[in-house]
């Protein structure tokens, strides 16, 4: 099953929406596009159980059955994400409320409280059922549990259980008063009672409390998953359980600490750049969620061999993970929808199956008429099967059949970019000095850079393993930990080469300001010291020496110990140091104090990665087709995505797998196609 090279290829699949008849040509559609997977009963909680108590499960027999004998498994779901009318109005108090004190309505999707007992009893029922009645079933292949966890709530309920997080993460109402520094603005605790939900507040509210709620809230929805998933494991602990995540900025969810949790990283992901954004944010996005399953990997191995193999994640290749949502066609951008053009839903998949994912999965396979939905793209469109999109499906069920074989090798990779969930959180507070600061923007920012320069990168957690990475990149890692400082001082220490970014260090785990110079924790493996903050304004840039702007955000940098690499050449700045390196240790330390343009950064980080050793995928592959390589124990794969609108040679040897090709000097990509040539001789 999971232990074998096999991609998966399918989506949502929703046939409680259809009459029956249209299930037959739904099985036969499928077939016809090589899917083997589809998603099933996400939503469906209201059709599962219409009343208190009541279920209805002879339409999902018939369904599970028409797919097992139709040789398709099922991602079967847990419908906990919308739980159906009778039970909101039998529990109005596990009805989420908003900051402001507001009780939402039913209506919608998502609408319950995941502190609510109530609603986490109905969730626990319902998934246990589920788990009696299927978890033998021949068509299961993976536990889909719940959809996206992410829904917030600030009422009572989580109140009772925030202070009981606390007390378990501070001990003492003084540990935590001091984290919080609520000597600040008279907010000293002297009873855990009068501590509560970061509810609307008349002016800024206290960092410290806001990103522990995030905390907790994260661990909080991890309790509702691993709930449901220890019911589903008892039922059948051969049969793998996840839960889709979704990557949003909104999501109070750490995705990398939910990934030692779940049986394989599944994450939902839609662009929303109609130009190559969609390309870099597709790439990126893949790079992550190798990144948390390797982390997750790694923590699981920590804790000890598992009572039972379920999806082999190597730790070293982190391979396990599924693309379990993307969009046929549309892109959300802007204020519309916009097609996708032809070839690029392909192109799309392929990038996060080259990444390492284990298939390409959908929302969803046919458009509904109606629902909050219904102008969604799917697979199988409003227009029919005999359309463009269905017929690319085909196309793709195809591809993904002919190159099956690189499932489960490993992506190379020669530069790890760091991410950390809390410091995207803390960045958000708006007390900052600049509005415009963004983990996670900025590390997307610096993996666009690499991925320009046609480096494979990893993302790591901070405080993982680096071994093997030729460069790390730190960017804007505002939180850092006595333990995360140390664990780059020993990387550099060590020889390893580092780059960070600006920001980065400045608070210690409670976002609490380090004293003494910016930026704190990484001060001495720098060699700099930061007095000042100069942030820029919109659209405001400082020139660099060089060449080049720095956009958002500049420091004034005194050296001590670091030299100059690049300095500001306009400004207030003009003359200092915006870019310095630092011989630490037996490696080397990058301090970058703005954010560079696109084409600077891309520059500046292709220097850094070149002198630390790394070396791009496929030096030969031309601006705008994207290359990616993987190994495995048989040998090296090279994914080449042309993302421009001309055909490109690109030099190789080997197989061409969707054509069957061979091929001697040079592979041909069509004009916004994809080439995977299995390599002759392992490449260098
Ligand atoms: C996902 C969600 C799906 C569907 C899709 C639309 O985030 O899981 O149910 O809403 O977005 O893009
Ligand atoms: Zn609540």
């Amino acid at each position: 099953m999971w232990d074998e090279p096999r991609l998966r290829f399918g989506g949502d699949w929703n046939p409680e929406q259809w009459p029956e008849q249209v299930w037959a040509e739904d099985v036969t559609l499928m077939r016809r596009a090589r899917v083997n997977l589809v998603t099933v009963g996400v939503f469906a909680w209201s059709r599962l159980e219409p009343a208190p108590g009541r279920y209805d499960f002879d339409w999902l027999d018939r369904v599970l059955d028409l797919l097992a004998d139709n040789g398709i498994r099922a991602a079967l779901a847990t419908p906990t994400a919308s739980p159906p009318p009778w039970f909101s109005l039998a529990h109005p108090e596990a009805l989420p409320m908003t900051d402001a004190g507001v009780r939402l309505y039913h209506g919608s999707r998502d609408t319950y409280c995941a502190a609510a007992p109530a609603y986490r009893a109905a969730a626990s029922r319902i998934a246990g059922v589920l788990a009696d009645r299927y978890a033998h079933h021949p068509a299961l292949e993976l536990w889909h549990v719940h959809n996206e966890y992410g829904t917030v709530c600030y009422c009572e309920h989580a109140a009772t259980a925030f202070r009981a997080w606390l007390t378990a993460r501070h001990g003492s109402l003084d540990a935590l008063n001091a984290a919080w520094t609520t000597s600040f603005w008279s907010q000293h605790y002297s009873d855990w009672e009068q501590i509560s939900t970061p509810r609307a507040t008349q002016y800024l509210a206290n960092p410290g409390q806001l990103l522990d709620f995030r905390r907790f809230w994260s661990d909080t929805l991890l309790a509702a998953y691993t709930e449901q998933r220890d019911l589903l494991r008892a039922a059948n602990p051969a049969v793998p359980v996840t839960t889709n995540y979704v990557l949003a900025d909104w999501v109070p969810v750490d995705h990398a600490r939910w990934a030692a949790e779940v049986d394989l990283v599944a994450i939902d992901h839609y662009p929303w750049s109609v130009d190559g954004g969609a390309e870099e944010q597709t790439a990126f996005a893949a790079d992550l969620a190798r990144g948390w399953a390797r982390h997750g990997a790694r923590a699981r191995a920590a804790a000890g061999p598992p009572a039972t193999a379920r999806v082999p994640g190597d730790a070293a290749a982190g391979s396990a993970w599924l693309l379990m949502e993307s969009a046929p066609n549309l892109i959300y951008t802007a204020g519309r929808m916009h097609a996708k053009e032809p070839g690029r839903m392909a192109r799309h998949s392929l990038a996060h199956v080259a990444r390492g994912s284990r298939g390409a999965m959908y929302f969803q396979w046919r458009a509904p008429v109606g629902g909050a939905e219904r102008f969604h793209s799917a697979l199988v469109p409003h227009a029919g099967p005999d359309s463009r999109v269905f017929r690319e499906t085909v196309e793709l069920g195809g591809i993904l059949d002919r190159i099956a074989e690189t499932d489960g090798a490993v992506v190379e990779a020669s530069v790890a970019i760091g991410w950390d969930a809390a410091s995207g959180w803390a960045l958000r507070h708006p007390g900052l000095p600049s509005q415009r600061i963004d983990h996670h923007g900025e590390v997307a920012a610096a993996h666009r850079a690499l991925w320009r320069a046609g480096f494979g990168c990893d993302v790591v957690l901070p405080g993982d393993s680096v071994d093997g990475c030729a460069l790390l990149v730190l960017p804007a890692l505002y939180l850092a930990s006595d333990a995360v400082a140390a664990w780059a001082r020993g990387y550099v220490e060590g020889g390893g080469h580092l780059l960070v970014t600006w920001l980065s260090g400045v608070a210690d785990e409670h976002a609490r300001v380090r004293t003494g110079g910016y930026p704190g924790a990484f001060r001495d493996v720098l060699g700099v010291r930061v007095e000042e903050f100069h942030p820029l304004a919109d659209g405001d840039e400082v020139p660099l020496d060089g060449g080049g702007t720095g956009r958002i955000w500049a420091e004034n940098v005194g050296l001590t110990g670091a030299e100059a690499v690049r300095a500001y050449a306009g400004g207030v700045l003009a003359g200092q140091p915006a870019v310095t390196r630092h011989r630490h240790g037996a490696g080397t330390a990058w301090y970058v104090s703005t954010r560079p343009d696109d084409e600077t950064y891309r520059r500046l980080l292709t220097e850094a990665a070149l002198a630390a050793g790394a070396a791009p995928t496929c030096p030969a592959a031309p601006a705008g087709v994207e290359a990616v390589r993987r190994r495995g124990a048989a040998g090296s794969w090279l994914f080449l995505l042309n993302h421009t609108d001309r055909a490109h040679r690109v030099a190789a040897t080997g197989v061409e797998l969707l054509t069957g090709a061979a091929v001697d000097t040079a592979v041909e990509v069509p004009a916004g196609g994809v080439a995977v040539v299995r390599e002759a001789a392992p490449a260098r």
